[in-house]
C-alpha cells in the first residue's frame, strides 16, 4: 500500500494549498469576528440609538453592558465619576479573560459614532504593535498634577482618554480586574494611573493612539477635523495627523459638533445621493386606523401682521379637524377681534378649542408651558404641534409630513422670504447663542436636503406626546435662567434635567459619560413648508394695518392684496382695451378693495367736492371730487411703492418704450353717491397717464357709474371690482365720471408722472 514518494509530496502540497486558501478566505471574517465592542449604556437615549445605528451599519459585534441599570456613576459631565463603567466592564471581562485571539474595543456610546469598520480598526490596532491602545487627548483630565509623569512624545496627543480603548482580551481583563473602587469614582483616573506606572505600562504593553489613527476625541480638536465626502461613506479627516479616525467621540462640550458630523457620517448624507437615511423608520399614516390626536399650541405673543391669513392656513391644514385640539394664547387685545371671528367660525370643527386671552396676563413662558402641558397630561395626545403666529404655513401637508418623519422633536424649515434668517441654528456659540454651522446656508437654501440634527429651533415644531411624558416630563421646560423661552426649551431638550442645569456649571467638565436626558432635535427641509414673516414695527394704529406691510412683508402683502389673476396680464396677455388706449386689467384683490374703502370710511373726512381745497398747492381744484387723499391716511409712501411694483410693469407692457417714474402727487379715493357727489364733469387729468381702480361692485353696491371718453365716443359702464383702467391723462382722453344713480361707488385714482 506504499505510495510513491512523488505523489505523497504532491498530495501534501495540494493539501497545504487547499488549506491555505481556505484560511485566507476565512481570514477576513475571522478578523472581523474577533473584534468585540463593549459599551456601557444604562438608557436607550437618542445618542445610544445613533451609536447602535453606526455600529450596525459597519456590522460590528456589540455587547451593551448595564442597560436598564440605574446610573450610579456620578455626573461625569460635571465632575469625576464613571466608575460604574469599569465595574461593569470588569464583570464582563471575567468570562473573556482567556480568549487570547479576541480583541476588545471599549467605547462610550451616548456621544460616539463609528466612521470606519471593524476590519480597519483591527488592521490599525495590529499596526500599532501593542497589546492595549487608549484614545489620546490634548487636554489632561482629571488630575492635571500628573502631567510630568506622562512620557514625553515628539508629536501627537499626549494624554490618556478612556472614552475609547482597544486591546487583547486577557490584557484588558488584567487592567479592569484591578478595579476595587466605587461606582462614582473616576474611571479615567483609574486607567491613567495604570498607564503612568512604568512597570504596568510595559507589562501590559500599553500605548496611546497619539495620532488619532483609531480614536478621535473632539474636545479641543474641532479645528483639526473636516468632513471627507465619498460616494458611499462620509468620514472625518484629521488634518493635523492626516489620519482617518474610525471612532468619533463628542466628549465634553463637543456633543453639538458631533451631532453635526453625524448628519453625514457614516452614510447619512452625501453630495451624490443626498439623504440616505431620511426614509428610514417612517410612519405610514395611510396604514393607521385613525390619525393620531394632536394638540396644536398657537402663540400670538406680539402684534402680528396677517393674522387672519395665519388662522385661515391653520384651518385649511390637511388633517382631520376632529383630531386637533386647539390651544391659543393671545397676548394682544388688538387681535381679539381676529380670534373671535375665527372661534365663531370654527368652534365646533375641532376636537376642542381653548383660548387664553390677554386678560389672563400670562407671560410667554407660562403660556407655552400651559399649552405643552395640555398634551403632556392627556394620554390620548400623541403629538404636540407648536406654532407661532409669525409662521405662514403654505404647505397644507406640513403636519402629516412631520408626523411621518417619526422623530421625537422635529421642526419644518421656515425662512424669512429671500433672507438667510430661519427658525433653526446649525451651531451654538460658546455662550449658547447663534453660531453658523458650515452647512447652514446650504440647508436654508435647499442645496442640501434632508433631516438634520440641530441644537436650536423655534417658531414651529412637533414633539411626540411620549417624549413630553418621558424625557421632557419636567413641567417648566420654557423657564431656564434668563433665556428666551425657546432657548430654554431647546437647552432642556439637548441637555439634562432642568434642576441639574441650574447648579453652577463647572468649567472643568472634561469627561464623557453621563446618562443624558438629551433628546435630539431635527429640522427637515425635505419639502417647502412656509415662511416666517416679520413682526418688526407693526403699527396697529390704523384700521386695516396689513395694508401698510408692503415694505416689511412684501410677499404676504402681495398674496393678500394683489388680484390672483394679476400675473396673467404678463403670462397670458390678460388685458383688455375697451376704448382706444384705455387699458383694463385686474390688480387688486377683494380684500384690498374692501380694506381700502374701510380705511377711508374709518378716516371719515371726505373733502365734500368743493373747489376750495387746502390740501393742494394753490388751494383751488377746478374739477373737484368728494375724496380723501392717500396722504391723509399716511398711505402715500406705500401707495407709490404699489404703483412702482405693480402698475409700472403694466405701463411698460401697454405703452412700450415708456418708462414711468412712478411718481404721483394726486393719489386719492373718490366716493360717488347721489346724496353728495354723483358724477364728475368732463375733464383732463394732470398726468401723463391715470389709473382708476374700481373698489366695489356695480349692481351690488351701487347702480350707474362708469366712465366716458369723449374723443372716442366710448363709455365703460360696467366697471369690475379690483380692475384698473389705465389711460393717457392729457390731450387725447377727455373724460367724465358717469352718474351713480343709487348706492355708493368708490374708486382709487392716481395721476402718474404729472
Ligand atoms: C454588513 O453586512 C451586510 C450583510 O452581510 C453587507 O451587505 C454589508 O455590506 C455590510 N456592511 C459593511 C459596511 O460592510
Ligand atoms: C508589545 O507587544 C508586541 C506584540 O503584540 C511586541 O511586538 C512588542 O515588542 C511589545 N512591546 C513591548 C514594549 O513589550
Ligand atoms: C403709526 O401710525 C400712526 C398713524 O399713521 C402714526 O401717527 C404713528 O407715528 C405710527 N407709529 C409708528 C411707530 O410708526
Ligand atoms: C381668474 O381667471 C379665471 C379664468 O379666467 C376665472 O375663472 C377666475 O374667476 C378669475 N379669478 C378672479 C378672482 O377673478
Ligand atoms: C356715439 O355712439 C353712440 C352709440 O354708441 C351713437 O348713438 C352716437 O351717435 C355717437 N355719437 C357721436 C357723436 O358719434
Amino acid at each position: 500500500m506504499e505510495r510513491p514518494q512523488c505523489c505523497y509530496f504532491l498530495s501534501l502540497m495540494l493539501m497545504f494549498i487547499v488549506h491555505y486558501s481556505q484560511s485566507m478566505e476565512r481570514k477576513k471574517d475571522i478578523l472581523a469576528e474577533k473584534l468585540l465592542v463593549l459599551t456601557v449604556a444604562t438608557q436607550e437615549t437618542d445618542g445610544f440609538l445613533r451609536f447602535m445605528q453606526s455600529a450596525n451599519y459597519f456590522n460590528y459585534t456589540v455587547k451593551v453592558l448595564g442597560m436598564g441599570e440605574e446610573w450610579k456613576g456620578g455626573d461625569v459631565g460635571r465632575s469625576i465619576g464613571g466608575g460604574q463603567k469599569v465595574r461593569l466592564l470588569k464583570e464582563a471581562m471575567k468570562g473573556l479573560a482567556d480568549q487570547e485571539d479576541l480583541v476588545v474595543l471599549s467605547v462610550d456610546s451616548y456621544d460616539l459614532i463609528f466612521a470606519g469598520g471593524p476590519e480597519e480598526i483591527l488592521r490599525k490596532f495590529h499596526q500599532m504593535n501593542h497589546k492595549v491602545v487608549f484614545a489620546a487627548d490634548g487636554i489632561i483630565w482629571p488630575d492635571t498634577q500628573l502631567e510630568e509623569k506622562y512620557p514625553t512624545i515628539r508629536n501627537g496627543k499626549r494624554f490618556l482618554n478612556s472614552g475609547g480603548f482597544i486591546g487583547n482580551a486577557p490584557y484588558i481583563h488584567t487592567i479592569v480586574n484591578q478595579w476595587d473602587l466605587h461606582d462614582n469614582d473616576d474611571d479615567q483616573l483609574f486607567y491613567t494611573k495604570i498607564y503612568l506606572d512604568p512597570l504596568q505600562r510595559e507589562r501590559l504593553n500599553m500605548t496611546l493612539d497619539h495620532k488619532c489613527e483609531i480614536f478621535q476625541n473632539l474636545n479641543g480638536a474641532v479645528d483639526e477635523v473636516l468632513l471627507k465626502f465619498g460616494t458611499e461613506q462620509v468620514r472625518v479627516r484629521n488634518t493635523v495627523f492626516n489620519s482617518l479616525p474610525a471612532v468619533i467621540h463628542g466628549n465634553v462640550n463637543t456633543k453639538i459638533y458631533l451631532n453635526y458630523l453625524a448628519n453625514y457620517i457614516p452614510n447619512a448624507w452625501n453630495y451624490e445621493r443626498g439623504c440616505l437615511i431620511c426614509d428610514q423608520d417612517m410612519v405610514d399614516l395611510s396604514q393607521l386606523k385613525e390619525y393620531p390626536r394632536v394638540t396644536v399650541g398657537v402663540y400670538i405673543e406680539q402684534p402680528t401682521p396677517f393674522l387672519p391669513e395665519f388662522l385661515e392656513r391653520l384651518q385649511t391644514l390637511d388633517y382631520p379637524k376632529d383630531k386637533l385640539a386647539i390651544f391659543v394664547h393671545n397676548s394682544e387685545v388688538y387681535h381679539e377681534k381676529h380670534i373671535q371671528k375665527f372661534w365663531e367660525e370654527n368652534k365646533d370643527v375641532f376636537h376642542s378649542f381653548k383660548v387664553v386671552g390677554p386678560e389672563e396676563n400670562l407671560n410667554q413662558r407660562e403660556a407655552r408651558n400651559m399649552g405643552m402641558d395640555l398634551c403632556r397630561k392627556d394620554l390620548s395626545c400623541e403629538y404636540y404641534f407648536s406654532i407661532d403666529a409669525d409662521v405662514m404655513l403654505t404647505n397644507r401637508q406640513t403636519l402629516k409630513l412631520l408626523i411621518e418623519q417619526n422623530r421625537k422633536i422635529i421642526a419644518p424649515l421656515v425662512t424669512r422670504h429671500g433672507k438667510l434668517w430661519s427658525n433653526f441654528w446649525g451651531a451654538l456659540s460658546l455662550d449658547g447663542y447663534y453660531a453658523r454651522s458650515e452647512d447652514y446656508i446650504d440647508i436654508v437654501q435647499g442645496k442640501r436636503v434632508g433631516v438634520w440634527n440641530i441644537p436650536f429651533m423655534a417658531h414651529i415644531y412637533l414633539i411626540k406626546g411620549q417624549a413630553l411624558r418621558n424625557e421632557l416630563r419636567e413641567r417648566n421646560v420654557f423657564v431656564l435662567e434668563k433665556l428666551d423661552p425657546d432657548m430654554a426649551m431647546c437647552r432642556n431638550a439637548r441637555e439634562l434635567t432642568v434642576q441639574r442645569e441650574r447648579e453652577s456649571p463647572s468649567p472643568e467638565s472634561f469627561h464623557m459619560l453621563r446618562p443624558p436626558k438629551g433628546v435630539f432635535m431635527y429640522i427637515t427641509n425635505r419639502h417647502e413648508f412656509g415662511r416666517l414673516i416679520s413682526t418688526a414695527n407693526y403699527n396697529t394704529s390704523h384700521y386695516n394695518n396689513d395694508l401698510w406691510q408692503i415694505f416689511v412683508n412684501p410677499l404676504d402683502w402681495k398674496e393678500k392684496y394683489i388680484h390672483p389673476n394679476y400675473t396673467r396680464i404678463f403670462t397670458e396677455n390678460l388685458l383688455e382695451q375697451p376704448c382706444t388706449d384705455v387699458f383694463w386689467f385686474p390688480v387688486f384683490s377683494e380684500k384690498a378693495c374692501d380694506e381700502l374703502v374701510e380705511e377711508m370710511e374709518n378716516y371719515g373726512t371726505w373733502s365734500g367736492g368743493s373747489h376750495e381745497d387746502r390740501r393742494i398747492t394753490g388751494g383751488y381744484e377746478s374739477v373737484p371730487t368728494d375724496d380723501i387723499h392717500m396722504k391723509q391716511i399716511d398711505y402715500d409712501k406705500e401707495w407709490l411703492h404699489f404703483i412702482r411694483e405693480f402698475i409700472s410693469p403694466v405701463t411698460l407692457k401697454v405703452f412700450s418704450g415708456y418708462y414711468t417714474k412712478g411718481y404721483a402727487v394726486m393719489n386719492f379715493v373718490v366716493k360717488y353717491t347721489p346724496g353728495r357727489q354723483a358724477y364728475l364733469r368732463p375733464h383732463h387729468d394732470s398726468s401723463t397717464f391715470t389709473i382708476n381702480i374700481a373698489l366695489n361692485n356695480k349692481g351690488m353696491d351701487f347702480q350707474g357709474g362708469g366712465c366716458r371718453f369723449h374723443r372716442y365716443n366710448c363709455s365703460i359702464e360696467s366697471p369690475r371690482k379690483g380692475w384698473s383702467f389705465m389711460h393717457p391723462g392729457r390731450l387725447t382722453h377727455l373724460h367724465e365720471g358717469l352718474p351713480t344713480t343709487s348706492g355708493t361707488r368708490y374708486i382709487a385714482v392716481s395721476f402718474i408722472d404729472p
